[in-house]
């Protein structure tokens, strides 16, 4: 199969085209490198093509010589903090870079697509774990643009134009085929622990008198190597069936920061320097995915624990190259 792969220079989307390489896939990664990294492609049966989501022009001529067979649309602008700041740079690139892309997949006759949606798309959720038929009451920009994109994937399904697998990601953590977490400036709490043992400058934990055991926040994390795998079965299921589903992407079980913490002084034995501060504006207490209904309908399960992610994330920082 030939899969577009947007954002495939980033750390969800490499990872996951390795996986589609390994699985005899033909990939075109499309990524403008604002947040990416050439070097992580891989090597085999990959093209690159450097263009920005905005350059309709450019994205049509790279589907009218590519032809897809289907998409899978990773790019995007991914900071909630930069997105309450610079909402409408949150707008124009993660609605209108995908409007972009689904008005060139129509034009090629390309029909089916996976999306990185967001457990922001549910907000501060009223029932734990969160089911997919949870209403969506996005608390920021960030959020609100992935709703919007969700919403063009169904009207564009409902047209007839196009299949669609929605899967809302909770946090992707860890390391795979040597590459990791590499965001500029990173706001993810397992690299941030990790780069405050490296350098001594404390991580910052922003409330500990949340209702939750511990009083810090609760959140689902997932290997990146998992999550890799739930794109995978979402083509293979979108080339069986012309079908459209929003999937939950999470282990089902959460962990508190502190947890994450002990997690990754048991791995490094070392001690991760820490500063509490105030709780931050629209923090929810506790974020933990129902995972059922990707777990029934696709066959997927998480495979990797949180001891595996964190390993896997302290390798990549002790030997990462970009
Ligand atoms: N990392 C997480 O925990 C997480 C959780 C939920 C959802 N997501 C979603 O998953 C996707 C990938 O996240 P990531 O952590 O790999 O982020 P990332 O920043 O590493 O990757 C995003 C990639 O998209 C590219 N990009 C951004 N805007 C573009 C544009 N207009 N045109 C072309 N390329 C563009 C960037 O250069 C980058 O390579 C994002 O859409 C994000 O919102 C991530």
């Amino acid at each position: 199969m030939k899969v577009l792969v947007t954002g495939g220079a980033g750390y969800i989307g490499s990872i996951t085209s390795h996986l589609l390489s390994q699985n005899g896939c033909e990939i075109v990664v499309v990524d403008n490198l604002s947040n990416g990294h050439r070097e992580a492609l891989p090597a085999d049966k990959t093209v690159f093509r450097e263009c920005d989501l905005l350059d309709a022009e450019e994205l049509n001529r790279i589907f009218q010589n590519e032809n897809p067979e289907a998409v899978i649309h990773f790019a995007g602008l991914i900071q909630v903090g930069e997105s309450i700041q610079q909402p409408l740079k949150y707008y124009q690139n993660n609605v209108g870079g995908t409007l972009n892309l689904l008005s060139a997949m129509k034009r090629s006759g390309c029909r089916r697509i996976v999306f990185s949606s967001s457990a922001a798309v549910y907000g501060n959720p009223f029932t734990i774990p969160i089911n997919e038929g949870e209403l969506l009451k996005p608390v920021n920009p960030y959020g609100h643009s992935k709703q919007m994109a969700e919403q063009l994937l169904i009207d564009s399904q409902q047209s007839g134009d196009l299949n669609f697998f929605s899967l809302r990601y909770f946090n992707a953590a860890g390391a795979e085929y040597g590459i990791g977490e590499s965001h500029s400036p990173e706001t993810h709490l397992i690299p941030l622990a990790l780069h405050a043992i490296q350098t001594g400058k404390p991580l910052s934990l922003y409330g500990n008198d949340y209702p939750t055991p511990d009083g810090t926040c609760i959140r689902d994390y997932i290997h990146v190597g998992d999550l890799a795998h739930a794109h995978w079965q979402a083509l293979q299921s979108l080339k069986k069936r012309p079908e459209s589903h929003f999937y939950n992407v999470g282990t089902g079980s959460g962990n508190s920061v502190l947890e994450i913490i002990h997690s990754i002084e048991d791995v490094t034995g070392e001690k991760v320097p820490v500063e509490i501060k105030p709780r931050r504006a629209g923090d929810p207490e506790r974020l933990v995915a129902d995972n059922h209904a990707i777990q029934s309908r696709l066959g997927w399960a998480p495979q990797k624990s949180l001891n595996d992610i964190v390993q896997s994330a302290w390798e990549w920082e002790q030997t990462k190259k970009f």
